[in-house]
């Protein structure tokens, strides 16, 4: 465990190195994130809702409405643009690795008597065939990603679209660098978000600049165990992003600054792209 404590405090890690654990899976952390993705005030985990309610109105509007097409929401989370998709008509499935989420979701949707399939499943794990008229891929989830897995996925997501149909995702833009701040801190929390037990958090926030990419690093101590969890973010300009998406022979449609249609001016933290095949 100190050998853990040394290296955190001595070395930077490598850009996209792994998380000592799984983030959004794990039981106790998965509480926090499902509680946050459904605070309607909170953009921790989820949107808050009136960007959702804009986001889905806008890809209604986008896919001519959504009676007859199937849509592919990758990372669904507990199903809140789910729900208000297939409420609208599409014939929506949902993918997410986060157990407590999916199965939230899963008696959510049968309460309200919607027809959604969810899987409890790696979004870099899907092998869909010209299936699906729209994919979603929302709240800047692409730059998570190590560029070899993003290829995976993108490659994926292109064989999962029906010919003509579109791809719907938003990452971090070029001005996010600005308001990410440096910095590194210690505190002690008695049961907080990364453990039921008492524990001390050391964060680090780098910014690489050589690839763009942002990490927030955070190593978990508790009286048993030393964990550490890196997330990682690339930061897109708009000519980085098309080249990243049509390298797998999907087209661009157009650039908005958001995931709510918002016309594109290059200043906002993050960037929409609508891409077809
Ligand atoms: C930032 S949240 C966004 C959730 C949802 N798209 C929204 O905006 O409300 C990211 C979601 O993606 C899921 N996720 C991340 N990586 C994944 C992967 N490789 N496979 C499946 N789900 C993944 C997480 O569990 C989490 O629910």
């Amino acid at each position: 465990m100190n050998k853990k404590i040394i290296d955190f405090l001595k070395n930077t890690p490598q850009v996209y190195a792994e998380s000592d654990g799984a983030f959004w899976d794990d039981e106790h952390i998965s509480k926090h994130m499902l509680a946050a993705h459904l605070n309607p005030d909170c953009d921790n985990a989820s949107r808050k809702q009136d960007g959702i309610i804009n986001s889905v109105n806008w890809i209604e509007k986008l896919c001519d409405g959504g009676s007859n097409k199937k849509l592919l929401d990758l990372g669904c989370g507990p199903g809140i643009y789910a729900e208000m998709l297939a409420a609208k008509g599409f014939q929506v499935t949902g993918i997410d690795f986060s157990k407590r989420s999916i199965d939230y979701a899963v008696e959510s949707s049968q309460k309200k008597n919607l027809d959604i399939i969810y899987h409890y499943q790696n979004y870099l794990n899907i092998d869909y065939r010209e299936e699906f008229d729209v994919v979603i891929l929302i709240y800047c989830d692409l730059g998570v990603l190590s560029p070899e897995n993003r290829r995976i996925l993108l490659n994926k997501i292109y064989r999962a679209l029906k010919p003509g149909g579109m791809l719907v995702l938003d990452v971090f833009h070029e001005p996010y660098i600005k308001s990410f701040e440096e910095m590194q801190s210690v505190s002690y929390e008695q049961n907080g978000f990364w453990s039921p037990e008492a524990y001390v958090v050391m964060q680090r926030n780098q910014f690489y600049e050589e690839s763009n990419n942002t990490l927030e690093q955070y190593l978990v101590i508790t009286e048993e165990h030393c964990k550490c969890y890196n997330i990682w973010n690339q930061i897109y300009s708009k000519e980085f992003l098309e080249k990243e998406v049509t390298e797998t022979g999907l087209t661009l449609v157009n650039f908005f600054d958001d995931v709510q249609g918002k016309e594109y001016t290059g200043l906002e933290e993050t960037i929409c792209g609508v891409f077809r095949k």
